[in-house]
């Protein structure tokens, strides 16, 4: 195998060249972006590792691959001020906070640190796409100077997010935005033909660590709803999540059961998509959970029946498919399309964002 390529950071004029990480969250994402940071090729030095309960810092360094069960092995007890002293004692050039949680409470804490002249890089989408208010505070704090990854938000990476700002910086304004964000709801549509029961694909797909544990998160359209509002803004439009009009999937009868019992009832969905799948089919259409935008602001996320010539009907596997139709790009759209879920993708998003913080790291290639 070849040798990863060494990047030479940009130095100050006081030799400092490196980029200090704060990565909240162990999980699925978080391991995944420690075994990549892991393989080398960087210039990243990772400075506390936390959970929801334990934290571990070492503002000269922890070892990438050891860190995980020294998290483990720390006493409980969480306190962000200590991780941010030790970006702050690391004496590196750039000063990052990686959030790979769900956390709501991290995700309100992202302006409060760029203010502060950290870095944000993010997998975690609801700073991105919470209240008009919070965003613009996000916004501001960002437009100070202070670096605000996303790129893991939406797409687990692919490039959509990148597309769209440039596109909207160069003065192409978005006419429609319409496509597949959900890897499990992709897969389940994809796979779906009515000659299995919904439920048991449900089954299957979360066997997988497709959907979350609790599969309404991904049924219910929120995350889905989450991602486009995320992606509107990219754009230029300044809409909030109570602005799309969301379709879910759970009856109201399974809403507030628990997981067990939901998963075990799941099988009244079944009738449901059978007969949407049904009339759908009679059209010689099939179903799709598609999220669409346009410029006068509507935006709607649910199930859509397709015709055969429509991109997301020639999807397969938990693909994301983004087709942005722009003035430039008005006749046909600009589609980018592949592997929207998976913890290895995701991460590397992450460590796209962290490099894009070093200006100068490909004056070595
Ligand atoms: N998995 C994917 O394929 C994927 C793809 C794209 C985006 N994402 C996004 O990436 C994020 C992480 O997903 P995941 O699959 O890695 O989730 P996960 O496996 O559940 O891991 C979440 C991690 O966050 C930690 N955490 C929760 N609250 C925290 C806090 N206040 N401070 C520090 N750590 C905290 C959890 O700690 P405990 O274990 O102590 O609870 C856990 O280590 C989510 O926002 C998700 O939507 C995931």
């Amino acid at each position: 195998m070849s040798a990863l390529p060494k990047f030479v950071g940009l130095r100050l004029a006081d030799g400092r060249s490196d980029t200090a990480v704060v990565l909240l969250g162990a999980g699925v994402v978080g391991g995944a972006l420690l075994r990549l940071l892991s393989a080398g090729g960087h210039d990243v030095r990772l400075v506390g590792l936390a959970n929801s309960t334990r934290q571990c810092v070492d503002p000269t360094g922890l070892d990438f691959d050891a860190a995980p069960a020294l998290l483990a092995q720390a006493e409980v007890g969480r306190s962000d001020d200590a991780l941010l002293a030790a970006l702050d004692a690391s004496g590196a050039a750039r000063r990052v906070v990686v959030d790979a949680t769900a956390s709501a409470e991290t995700a309100s804490r992202h302006a409060d640190w760029l203010s502060r002249g950290y870095a944000v890089v993010t997998a975690n989408k609801i700073a991105a796409a919470a209240s008009a208010d919070a965003w613009r505070g996000l916004r501001a704090a960002s437009a100070r100077g202070a670096f605000y990854g996303d790129a893991a938000t939406v797409g687990a990476g692919l490039p959509v997010l990148a597309t769209l700002r440039r596109l909207h910086a160069c003065g192409d304004a978005l006419v429609a935005l319409e496509g597949v964000f959900s890897g499990s709801l992709s897969w389940l549509f994809n796979r779906y033909d009515g000659t299995r029961p919904f439920s048991s694909l449900l089954r299957e797909a979360r066997a997988w660590g497709y959907t979350e544990p609790d599969p309404r998160v991904d049924l219910c359209g929120a995350d889905v709803a989450r991602k486009l509002v995320i992606l509107a803004r990219a754009a230029g439009h300044a809409i909030d999540v109570d602005d799309v009009a969301v379709e879910g999937l759970v009856p109201a009868s399974l809403r507030d059961v628990d997981v067990e019992t939901f998963l075990a009832r799941a099988g009244e969905l079944d009738v449901i998509i059978a007969e949407r799948h049904a009339a759908a089919l009679a059209e010689g259409y099939c179903l799709r959970h598609l999220a669409t935008f346009d410029a006068n602001g509507r935006a709607h996320v649910g199930l859509v029946a397709v015709g055969a010539d429509h991109p997301a009907a020639r999807l397969s596997g938990a693909d994301n498919l983004f087709a942005l139709t722009t003035q430039r790009y008005r006749a046909r759209p600009l589609v980018i399309q592949g592997p929207g879920a998976g913890a290895d993708v995701t991460a590397q998003a992450l460590l796209g964002d962290l490099l894009a913080l070093a200006p100068a790291r490909f004056a070595a290639l």
